[in-house]
């Protein structure tokens, strides 16, 4: 049988995570192994040399799915007829920048990436975004992007997920894959709010095989919260081979139909659910069903968990209310 052929392009490809994540993606593990794929690398002008020799190692890995590599530091190249672009490459806080002008230079970058999705990329395209403020950034693309449906876009709260059910599955000493239903709740930050109330291990709710609450309310969700800075603070430099394997389930999750009873973490645009503002982007649980993606209603939260949600929320409204008057959406 003829395999499928899709585009996918990656920004910042020559950065850390486009290290780990390109050689998963062209071994067929983001897409299956029935997907053949081009790779479409953006990179700015100056790391296209070391972008070279990435494409070089890539294709010395002589992965039968691999189809065709471009190198480009113009996005309409990049984006052309794409039907997955993920976005990697921002740029980070760097000391003595404020806030506002983090928002600033990558309000620049996400509104020129939306543009160029709109223009060049394929009618189907899926767009994921890593780079953070990842919720935020993937606002400003949607937004420069009025053409293309808002439920296109995404940004990735995968990561928080997995060291979720890892912090879960260590506690409880079980095998990490019986911890389901982990949802993050709103923004990929430390105000996310890592929903154990709700998740399950081995079919059971977490609060039945791991009776310490204490732990639950407290040590848990702060080392969630703060696991990204933790691996700044040992690493010298932010997770990367995790963040990469983080997109790749992600995708995977996206494409894949979900199996029974199950959900998966993912910041989209909210339709008012669970009464988050209409087009902010969010992290819910959700579910892929006949290829189609979809936020699973009707969970409940206790007062505890109500308390989490709307201060991640709340965070989430900020950072949308910033951008707008940067007049960046
Ligand atoms: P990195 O600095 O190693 O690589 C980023 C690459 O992007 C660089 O090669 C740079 O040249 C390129 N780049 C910068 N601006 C660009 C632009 N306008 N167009 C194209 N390329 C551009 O960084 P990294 O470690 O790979 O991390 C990338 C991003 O992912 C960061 O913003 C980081 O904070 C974020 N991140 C997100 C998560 C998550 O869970 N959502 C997890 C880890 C890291
Ligand atoms: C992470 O969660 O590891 C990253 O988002 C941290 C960062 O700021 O790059």
């Amino acid at each position: 049988m003829a395999k499928r052929r899709v585009k996918v392009a990656v920004t910042g490809a020559a950065g850390q995570i486009g290290y780990a994540i390109l050689f998963r993606i062209a071994s067929g593990q983001m897409l299956g192994p029935e997907t053949e794929v081009e790779l479409q690398l953006l990179e700015l002008e100056q790391a296209l040399p070391a972008l070279k020799g990435v494409a070089m190692e890539l294709e010395d890995c002589a992965f039968p799915l691999l189809k065709n590599i471009v190198l480009t530091s113009d996005l309409n190249t990049a984006f052309k007829d794409a039907n997955y672009v993920v976005c990697v490459g921002s740029v980070p806080r760097k000391e003595g920048m404020e806030r506002s002008d983090l928002l600033k230079i990558n309000g620049g970058i996400f509104t020129a990436q939306g543009k160029a999705v709109e223009k060049s990329a394929a009618s189907d395209v899926k767009v994921f975004v890593v780079g953070n403020p990842c919720n935020t950034n993937a606002l400003i693309a949607m937004n420069a992007a009025k053409g293309i449906p808002s439920d296109r876009f995404f940004a990735m709260t995968t990561l928080d997920e997995n060291r979720a059910k890892a912090q879960l599955a260590l506690k409880a000493g079980v095998d990490v894959s019986s911890v389901k239903n982990m949802t993050i709740w709103g923004n990929h930050s430390a105000t996310q709010y890592p929903d154990f109330y709700n998740a399950l291990i081995n079919g059971k709710p977490v609060t039945d095989i791991i009776t310490d609450t204490e732990w639950l309310k407290g040590d848990f969700i702060k080392t969630v919260q703060q696991r990204g800075a933790a691996i700044i603070k040992a690493r010298g430099l932010s997770s990367a081979a995790s963040a990469a394997n983080a997109a790749i389930d992600g995708i995977y999750n996206l494409v894949h139909e979900t199996p029974a009873g199950q959900t998966y973490s993912m910041c989209l645009a909210s339709n008012g659910e669970y009464g988050v503002d209409k087009g902010l982007i969010f992290s819910f649980p959700c579910r892929t069903e006949g290829g189609k993606i979809k936020i699973i209603e009707g969970i409940k939260h206790n007062e505890f968990g109500q308390e989490k949600f709307k201060l991640t929320l709340d965070e989430l409204r900020g950072e949308r209310d910033a951008v707008k008057s940067l007049g960046l959406i």
